[in-house]
């Protein structure tokens, strides 16, 4: 099965032009991995004019958040419904930062929702703030699940994929990721959960990715050993060199 891997730009970089820098690379780059599905979320003032690029198969665009309202009095939104216009394929709910921001898991189970009917691929994040070694942690992982896809009809699982990342590996603070065969457990733990929702058949097809971290010494443990079906990168995704060579692992691993 390809290999998602998913660029998190997150507030970079500061221009079009920059933006362009990054992509132009990872654009050419994408074209010669037959195996791997790349997926850039830049911030959405980029999206508009990356969007109507000529993009090579495999290569998509998606979006960082998304409102569940499709227009009106919303000053600062950006539904789903424009992202999906302004070319986006997919849209990450429900990240870590966007929850620190006040995103409930109700607010997110909304954005969901919206982003299903626009048409968007959702990557849900989802992911304890600290483990525990009597495993609550696990709870943590269950109730973002249930709540953040509380009542989608089965239908709608084909195009929900889940990024595990544990918030305690995320961003430059963290002292380390999560390691390969923690996240092993962790995906069958997510399966599990995910099989009560939707049967198990759906949740064995689910792709589970691993964000948190990810760089370019650790993503084939995570592709390999820990079996993830892709990957969520962070600050590697705005270094055209090492992720560039994140999508080549993957498309080695696939
Ligand atoms: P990081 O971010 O790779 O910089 O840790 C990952 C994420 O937040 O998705």
């Amino acid at each position: 099965m390809k290999k998602l891997i998913v660029a998190n730009w997150k507030l970079n970089p500061e221009s079009l032009r920059e933006a362009k820098e990054i992509l132009a690379p990872v654009k050419r780059a994408a074209a010669r991995f037959g195996k791997v599905e790349t997926v850039i979320c830049p911030p959405a003032v980029f999206l508009l004019a990356q969007g109507q690029l000529k993009k090579p198969q495999g290569l998509s665009l998606g979006g960082q958040d998304a409102f569940w309202e499709p227009t009106g009095a919303f000053t600062g939104q950006i539904s789903a419904v424009m992202l999906r216009k302004a070319g986006a394929k997919y849209v990450i709910l429900g990240h870590s930062e966007r929850r620190a921001f006040g995103d409930s898991d109700e607010v997110i189970n909304w954005k969901v929702k919206a982003a299903l009917r626009a048409g968007l691929k959702i990557i849900l994040c989802v992911g304890e703030t600290a483990r525990d070694h009597e495993g609550h942690y696990l709870k943590v992982i269950k109730h973002q699940l249930e709540q953040n896809l509380k009542q989608i009809s089965r239908g709608y699982f084909q195009d929900i994929i889940i990024a595990y990342e544990p918030v305690w590996a995320i961003g430059a603070a963290a002292k380390s990721s999560d390691t390969p065969d923690a996240f092993h457990q962790q995906s069958i733990y997510i399966r599990k959960v995910l099989s009560a929702m939707a049967g198990k058949e759906q949740a064995m097809r689910t792709s589970i990715l691993y964000g948190g971290s990810v760089n370019v010494k650790n993503a084939e443990a995570f592709l390999r050993e820990g079996a993830a079906d892709g990957l969520l990168v962070g600050r590697a995704s705005l270094r055209p060199d090492h992720f560039i060579q994140i999508l080549k692992i993957a498309n080695a691993v696939a």
